[in-house]
C-alpha cells in the first residue's frame, strides 16, 4: 500500500465532510502528491473530435471534488487525464445544513446534498488563472440558489471562466438546488442555450451536464433543443447523480435525501448515455460519468460512446491509486479485444 493510499485509509475513519476537507487540505500543502503528472501509455491517448480537446487520458476527475478549484495540479499529478473543477456560482453561497454527505460503504456509493457550497467566482478564477497543471482542466458553473435570474448565472460564469479554462460545463442537473433541474425542460434549455450561445466564450469548448433521470421523451427533447440551439456546444457530459433509490441499496443511509452516485449509478448512467450517443450519432461529443470503478467499468462507457470518462465516487473508497490502476485495467481490456488505441472502441457497442 503506498503511503498516499495509507492517507486515504487514514481519512476514511473520518465523517465524510470532514475526511474531504482534510484530504484537499493535504494535497493543497502537497501531502503524498507525485512529484510529476505520470506518462500515459500512447494507447490510451484520444482527441475528442467537436471540442477539439486532446488528452493523454479519457479518465478524468468529475466536478465536485474541488469545488473552488484548490487542487487540480495536484490531482492531475495522480493521473487524470483532465481534471474539471467546481461547480461555481456567480456568489459564494454556504450550501445546505450538515451533515450533507453520507457514504454508503455497502453499495459502494454516496449520497450528497451539499447544494452548491462554493467560495464563488472571484475566487474560483483567481485559482484557475493560477493553474499550471500539464493536462486540460474544466470548469463548470452553476446558478445560486437565491437567484433571480438563473439564465444570467451561468452567462456570467461562462463569461468568467472561459478565457482562463480549457473547457466549460453548464451544470444544469443537480438534484440539490431546488428547480435546477427544470432548465433541462425543452422551453428552459431553449432559452438557456440561446443566451450561453450568445455570450462571449472565448472560443473555448462548452459541454453540458444532464442527470440520469431522464425518460425517453425527456431525452428526445433535449436532444432536439441540443441541435437546434445548442449547435455550438461541444458536448454532453452524461451524468449527475440520480435521486433514484435502487432496491439493492443495502446502507442505512439509503434513504438520505440527495444525489445517489458510485456503483448504484453506473447501469443507469451507462444506459442514459448511450441513448444520446445513439441520438446524438456522433455530432457531439460525450463524456461519461456514473459508478466507475474499474477499467472495465471505463471501457464500458466507452463502449456505449463516450469518447472520455469522468469518476469522483470510487475514489472516496479506493483512494487516487484509482486512476492508474484503472489505465493498466482499461490497457488490458484493449488489449483482450486486440485493439490498439482507446480511441477505436468509441461507440463499439452501439
Ligand atoms: C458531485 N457531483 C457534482 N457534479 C457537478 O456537476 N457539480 C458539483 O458540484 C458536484 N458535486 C458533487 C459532490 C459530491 C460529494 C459527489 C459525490 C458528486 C457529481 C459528479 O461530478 C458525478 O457526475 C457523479 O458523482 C457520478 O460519478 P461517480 O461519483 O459515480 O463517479
Amino acid at each position: 500500500m503506498s503511503l498516499t493510499d495509507l492517507g486515504a485509509e487514514v481519512v476514511k475513519l473520518l465523517p465524510p465532510e470532514a475526511a474531504h476537507k482534510a484530504t484537499v487540505r493535504a494535497l493543497k500543502a502537497g501531502l503524498g502528491v507525485p512529484l510529476r503528472e505520470p506518462e500515459h501509455d500512447p494507447a490510451l491517448a484520444v482527441t475528442l473530435p467537436k471540442s477539439g480537446l486532446k488528452l493523454s487520458s479519457p479518465v478524468g476527475l468529475a466536478a465536485g471534488f474541488d469545488k473552488n478549484c484548490e487542487v487540480p495540479a495536484a490531482m492531475a499529478k495522480f493521473g487524470f487525464g483532465f481534471v474539471e473543477c467546481g461547480t461555481v456560482t456567480p456568489r459564494p453561497q454556504p450550501g445546505n445544513p450538515k451533515p450533507r454527505l453520507f457514504r454508503l460503504t455497502e453499495d459502494k456509493a454516496v449520497i450528497n446534498r451539499m447544494g452548491f457550497n462554493n467560495y464563488g467566482l472571484d475566487y474560483f478564477v483567481r485559482r484557475l488563472k493560477a493553474y499550471r497543471g500539464a493536462v486540460p482542466i474544466g470548469a463548470n458553473v452553476g446558478a445560486n440558489k437565491d437567484s433571480t435570474d438563473r439564465i444570467a448565472d451561468y452567462v456570467t460564469g461562462v463569461e468568467a471562466v472561459a478565457p482562463h479554462a480549457d473547457y466549460v460545463t453548464i451544470n444544469i442537473s443537480s438534484p440539490n438546488t431546488p428547480g435546477l433541474r427544470g432548465l433541462q425542460d425543452r422551453s428552459s434549455l431553449e432559452a438557456l442555450l440561446s443566451a450561453c450561445g450568445k455570450a462571449d466564450r472565448a472560443g473555448k469548448p462548452v459541454f453540458l451536464k444532464v442527470a440520469p433521470d431522464l425518460d425517453e421523451t425527456a431525452i428526445a427533447d433535449i436532444v432536439s433543443v441540443v441541435k437546434k440551439e445548442g449547435a455550438w456546444l461541444a458536448g454532453l457530459i452524461v451524468s449527475n447523480t440520480t435521486l433514484s433509490r435502487p432496491e439493492t441499496l443495502q446502507s442505512g443511509h439509503k434513504s438520505e435525501a440527495g444525489g445517489l452516485s458510485g456503483a448504484p449509478l453506473f447501469d443507469l448512467s451507462t444506459d442514459v448515455l448511450k441513448q444520446f450517443a445513439g441520438a446524438l450519432d456522433g455530432a457531439f461529443d460525450l463524456i461519461g460519468a456514473g459508478g466507475i470503478a474499474s477499467g472495465a467499468d471505463a471501457y464500458a462507457k466507452i463502449r456505449a460512446g463516450a469518447q472520455a470518462v469522468q469518476l469522483y465516487s470510487a475514489m472516496a473508497f479506493e483512494g487516487p491509486g484509482l486512476v492508474q490502476r484503472i489505465h493498466h485495467e482499461l490497457l488490458h481490456c484493449l488489449h483482450a479485444d486486440g485493439c490498439g488505441y482507446i480511441s477505436d472502441m468509441v461507440g463499439a457497442d452501439l
